[in-house]
């Protein structure tokens, strides 16, 4: 007998691989589906296939983005047991957790600080603020908590998205200017500066400064990192200092615009 389902023979499957058909054979969407926008459905189907999704939740990572951080430093080589580490944008943890895992936090002089607007839960050994990286005063929080100078600064901030392309550019390369300021300021002779960079162009001023401070700089794409996606992270190895702070202010930032 002719299928007229629409799904042909085999019928449609869920994510799960069971098929949408119930008992009754009529056909409906998995519990978590139903109510749901078109936007969200697909944001939801593409969680429930993704290994990295899978993988962090069955090694108890916080975050899917704790095995971009993992996989960039299998390939770099960034951490050292006994580093200062400052993690801008850390909520809710999973950069946290591999910097203490990969500096042997507790163990010896390792420090390790974070920092978000929203409230992350604790990381034993860890300082973890609740603030904005653009307000001083959370800064110094921060630069008083890592204890003067870091030889790491991470910052995986990303401003909310709004759709317009051009407009999450510019929004997330301001955050990425304001981490690179507080690294200029903060990192240790042959420290390391690595931040989420949605390349567009505006952030070319930030990367001619990276290029004068630091001995290489390179665009990372982690594996972890959808392949569909404009996000990619900028890597500065071997901060020397050249300019400093002085760099960035001469070359000055007004509402979050280098003007050289
Ligand atoms: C992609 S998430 C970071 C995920 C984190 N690396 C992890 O593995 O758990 C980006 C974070 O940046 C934070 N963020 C964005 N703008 C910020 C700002 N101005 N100050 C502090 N945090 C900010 C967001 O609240 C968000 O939690």
């Amino acid at each position: 007998m002719a299928d007229r389902s629409g799904y042909g023979k085999a019928g449609k499957k869920g994510p799960s691989g069971r098929s949408y058909r119930n008992a009754t054979g009529l056909t409906r969407q998995p519990k978590k589906m139903r109510g749901r926008k078109v936007s969200s459905q697909r944001w939801l189907t593409r969680q429930l296939n993704d290994p990295f999704v899978a993988e962090a939740k069955s090694r108890g990572l916080r975050s899917r983005a704790a095995l971009k951080l993992e996989q960039m430093d299998d390939r770099f080589q960034l951490f050292k047991p006994g580093m200062a580490i400052v993690d801008l944008g850390c909520a809710p943890g999973g950069w946290l957790q591999v910097s203490s895992l990969r500096t042997n936090l507790g163990k010896g002089k390792a420090r390790l600080v974070g920092i978000d607007l929203l409230e992350t839960d604790g990381i034993v050994g860890a300082d973890i603020f609740t603030g904005d990286i653009t307000d001083p005063e959370m800064l110094e929080k921060v630069r008083t908590a890592i204890g003067g100078a870091a030889d790491g600064v991470l910052s995986d901030m990303a401003a909310d998205t709004t759709g317009h392309r051009s407009t999450d550019h510019l929004r997330t390369t301001a955050l990425l200017e304001a981490a690179l300021d507080f690294a200029l300021n903060v990192l240790n002779q042959n420290g390391f500066f690595l931040a989420k960079c949605f390349r567009g162009g505006a952030e070319k001023l930030l990367l001619d400064i990276m290029h004068r401070n630091f001995k290489t700089v390179r665009h990372v794409k982690p594996a972890a990192s959808r392949s569909e996606s404009v996000e990619s992270y900028v890597l500065a190895i071997g901060f020397h200092g050249i300019g400093r702070a002085e760099d960035i202010s001469a070359d000055v930032v007004a509402g979050g615009t280098v003007i050289v």
